[in-house]
């Protein structure tokens, strides 16, 4: 297959997505000449309610694909770069509401990479105190992000039972919540607001957008995008199937640990939030396909995405024989963030020999 870099062909918009709509940061529609640094930052809620804007539609384009309609939906258009810009929103705004978060508030969080860039990014928004809590496998990019806006970052060293930093990371927070004054968990691995952020937010763009849908693929790690978007698609499309994508040697629908090198999908707990969701079939993917699948994204698609991206499209093209011949369905994968953090693994072939 040639090399097709955004032709009509290739990727295409769906009628109707707000694709080229303006991003004012921080100005809601209404709210005239109010900025962040008019609202005194004892007012929490005025200002979270004002950044509500930054979370925009994301567009879905459609590849080119034999047999299936089927779009990506790109998530690394959201402000922070990732799906997980809503999430982190969403949960400060809902803790907020519920007082639960004031000024004093330090948030705590541990994250392979996107939920603290972007928590990160809205405390200090905001104006909260925010450690994140990262380990080894975490992308420099993302490291030198949070490095230069957070000024406490604590990396665990030490892998848990599974061969994974998970359990590391989370007993380093529960330590820090027990030592700072005022702390506060996000906890995206239990968090309902998680799962709310994915149900309002990124699925109802997805059915403001699409007529018909058959298939969602849906890389799982915390579970909170598949549980918002599953509960939400079913209400919508009461025949859609919701495919649950999740790398080999993850344990989060009882596969055997392994270790893993890839962040965005996978985990070595069975986080709380799965249970929410609605999902008819599992795909595993070994780390090895991810790379293939991210390289042909980019090199036949022109899509330049992340390893969750391309687990998600090996996921589709693996499913695509079991889809009815009958019927040409139309499919949904999701693109979580940009493949720029994952250039010296995922993009770099020397790394992916290491790859079983
Ligand atoms: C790049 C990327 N893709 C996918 C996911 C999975 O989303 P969720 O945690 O909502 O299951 C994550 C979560 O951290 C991620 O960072």
């Amino acid at each position: 297959m040639s090399s097709i870099l955004s032709s009509d062909s290739d990727v295409k918009t769906v009628p109707g997505q707000v694709s080229n709509s303006r991003v004012e940061v921080g100005l809601p529609q209404g709210a005239g000449e109010t900025h962040l640094d008019q609202i005194p930052a004892s007012r929490l809620a005025m200002r979270l309610e004002l950044l509500r804007n930054t979370l925009r539609p994301t567009p879905h384009v459609q590849l080119a694909m034999k047999g299936m309609d089927l779009f990506a939906k790109l998530e690394y258009v959201n402000p922070v770069g990732s799906i997980k810009d809503r999430p982190a929103y969403w949960i400060l705004k809902r803790a907020v509401e519920r007082g639960e978060i004031c000024e004093e508030t330090t948030v705590i969080e541990s994250s392979s990479g996107n939920f603290a860039a972007a928590l990160a990014t809205y405390t200090q928004l905001v104006g909260l105190r925010f450690i994140p809590v990262i380990d080894p496998n975490i992308s420099s990019t993302y490291e030198s992000f949070l490095r230069r806006i957070c000024p406490t970052v604590v990396k665990v060293e030490d892998r848990d039972d599974t061969g994974g930093f998970l359990k590391t990371r989370l007993q380093k927070v529960k330590e820090l919540c027990a030592t700072i004054p005022n702390a506060y968990w996000t906890n995206q691995y239990g968090n309902p607001d998680a799962m709310e952020a994915h149900y309002e937010l990124t699925a109802g763009e997805i059915c403001a957008d699409f007529d018909s849908l058959d298939y969602a693929f849906i890389g799982v790690s915390t579970g909170g995008t598949i549980a918002g978007v599953s509960r939400r698609l079913k209400e919508e499309y009461p025949n859609v199937r919701i495919i649950a994508v999740d790398a080999e040697g993850s344990v989060i629908f009882g596969g055997p640990p392994r270790k893993r090198h890839i962040p965005g999908v996978g985990a070595s707990i069975v986080p709380p939030l799965v249970s929410h969701a609605m999902i008819d079939d599992v795909v595993w993917i070994l780390e090895r396909e991810t790379v293939q699948a991210c390289r042909e994204l980019l090199m036949t698609h022109g899509l330049f995405v992340g390893g969750s991206s391309g687990t998600a499209f090996a996921a589709v093209k693996r499913y695509a024989a079991r889809m009815p011949a009958y019927k040409r369905p139309t499919v949904l994968f999701l693109c979580p963030d940009r493949g720029t953090p994952y250039l010296d693994t995922v993009f770099d072939p020397t790394w992916a020999t290491r790859l079983e």
